[in-house]
């Protein structure tokens, strides 16, 4: 049987370089908190515990993690003083008291890392005999990094820092790329006997390597460096973000989904798009989305924590923020969804037309420059270009009702609270006031007069004017 596996994810540095009011490991990659990856990968990995070894500006990373992993056995750490990483993974041991088995340990601020990586280094642990396995790789320069010293038929002997490392050590290409997967009884007892005997005075998680390679073989998996590079600056975090925008695309892709222009196509992670869905150029899906099957999305759009159904159509230049859209809708061009919109089956939304807290039902259509707020529009009724919902008193906001099947012609107010019965009709223009009752007509705007001749009549009398000036 497999040795159980916990995790523990360091994520107590300052990110100096940041420059930011925000912890480094919260700032968000497609959506997510960065550490959110690591821990979602420990957690894939079949990891039963993960700690988060916190540090600098610790109650805001614990409570957005917190938030992020409700549910979760994620745990968290609080290490005083950044005294190394030797220091920060040994204050994780009190929240894994009477855990046995091995202990994964990740970087809060390394988001690429791939499932297939830990699942590797996982394998190479169980294979070996030693009590220790780790992560290498050889980037294009290995300045700054710990190097891997390996001694005779190529046994790992250890890691040295690039500040401690003999020049003869600094042309070792391998480097550590600081994730290991370790034994917790051997973990625990090395790191007892850390000493900050090195040029930077750190407890240095990197010498368990050389006590892990007197009591066995350390296993090492080789990884892509691009997979294993950290974030210190914002230049980094857009680098990463690149990167996994491009994962992320890919895997859409490889489930069925067109993406026209997988350059300009931002999706968050999290997103479900379902196949045959078509996604035009520069379109951006953020936060909590779903997205049907059969589906187009235009070019430009831009959705929010929103679903959209099964053969709906999106055209060019939409925006949803908090939407519910049902299937086979059509909207846009330049339509707003805001938060609280609602539309059902087979609904249609033209250009220009805003709808915010309003429910239209089944066949419902506005297809032209509309705003309908705090409204609910019954099945199959049709609201004429230019209507407006006056929704908002100055103090508070009201309701408007509309039946199925009603008429609102064109340029019609409805000065909420207001309520029009099924099948009632609305004549073009008018301002509506009171309710409607069902079948009835409403028409409130004055009689028209019209006058015969009057154009020629006025066009002689201003003649008439400009002569007597000459
Ligand atoms: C570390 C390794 C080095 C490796 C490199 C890979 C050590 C001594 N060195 O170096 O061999 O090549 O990672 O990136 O481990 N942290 C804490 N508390 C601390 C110190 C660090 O939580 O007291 C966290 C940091 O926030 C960061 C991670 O640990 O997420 C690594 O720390 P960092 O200082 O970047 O280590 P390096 O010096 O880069
Ligand atoms: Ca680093």
């Amino acid at each position: 049987m497999n040795a159980p596996l916990a995790a523990v994810v360091l994520c107590a540095g300052k990110g100096t370089r940041m420059k930011s009011e925000m912890a480094k490991v919260l700032h968000p990659l497609l959506g997510r908190p960065m550490a959110w990856y690591p821990i979602t990968r420990a957690f894939e990995a079949g990891c039963q515990q993960v700690v988060a070894v916190v540090g600098h500006q610790a109650e805001q990373v614990k409570t957005t993690l917190a938030k992020a992993f409700e549910g979760q056995p994620l745990a968290f750490a609080v290490q005083q003083q950044q005294r190394g990483t030797g220091d920060a993974v040994a204050s994780a041991r009190a929240a894994l008291t009477g855990f046995s088995g091995a202990v994964l340990i990740l970087y809060g601020d390394v988001p690429l890392l791939t499932a297939d990586t830990l699942s590797r280094l996982v394998a190479a642990f169980r294979a070996g005999k030693g009590p220790l396995a780790m992560v290498s790789c050889r980037p294009g320069d290995p300045t700054g990094y710990g190097r891997v010293l390996r001694g005779p038929g190529g046994r790992v002997e250890g890691v040295v820092e690039h500040k401690d490392a003999t020049p003869q050590q600094r042309l070792i290409q391998e480097i550590n790329a600081g994730l290991y997967v370790a034994d917790a009884r051997f973990l625990w007892g090395a790191l007892e006997t850390l000493t900050p005997q090195n040029a930077q005075g750190e407890l240095y998680l990197t010498d368990i390597v050389a006590k892990a390679a007197k009591e066995g073989e350390v296993a090492v998996v080789e990884a892509d460096p691009r997979e294993v590079e950290g974030v210190n600056d914002r230049a980094e975090l857009a680098e990463r973000a690149e990167l996994l925008r491009a994962r992320i695309n890919k895997r859409h892709m490889q489930a069925g989904v067109t993406l026209t222009d997988p350059a300009s196509t931002f999706i968050d992670e999290g997103v479900e798009i379902g196949p045959d869905t078509v996604i035009g150029p520069s379109v951006t899906i953020s936060g909590e989305c779903e997205i049907g099957s059969g589906v187009t999305i235009g070019q430009g759009s831009v959705l929010v924590h929103t679903t959209i159904g099964d053969g709906t159509d999106v055209k060019p230049y939409s925006v949803f923020e908090d939407a519910v859209v049902g299937p086979r809708c059509q909207v846009g061009p330049f339509a707003r969804v805001r938060p609280g919109s609602v539309l059902d089956e087979g609904v249609h939304l033209g250009n220009f037309v805003e709808t915010k807290k309003t429910r239209l039902k089944k066949g419902a259509k506005a297809n032209h420059l509309a705003y309908l707020g705090d409204a609910e529009i019954g099945a199959g009724t049709n609201v004429g270009a230019g209507t407006i919902t006056c929704n908002y008193d100055g103090v508070n906001k009201h309701q408007t009702v509309l039946g199925d099947g009603v008429f609102v012609g064109s340029d019609t107010q409805l000065v909420a609270p207001v309520k029009v019965g099924d099948g009632a009709f609305i004549a073009a223009g008018s301002t509506i006031t009171d309710d409607v009752p069902a079948g009835a007509l409403a028409l409130s705007r004055t009689a028209q007069t019209n006058k015969e001749g009057w154009a020629e009549r006025r066009k002689k009398v201003l003649e008439g004017m400009a002569k007597k000036k000459d």
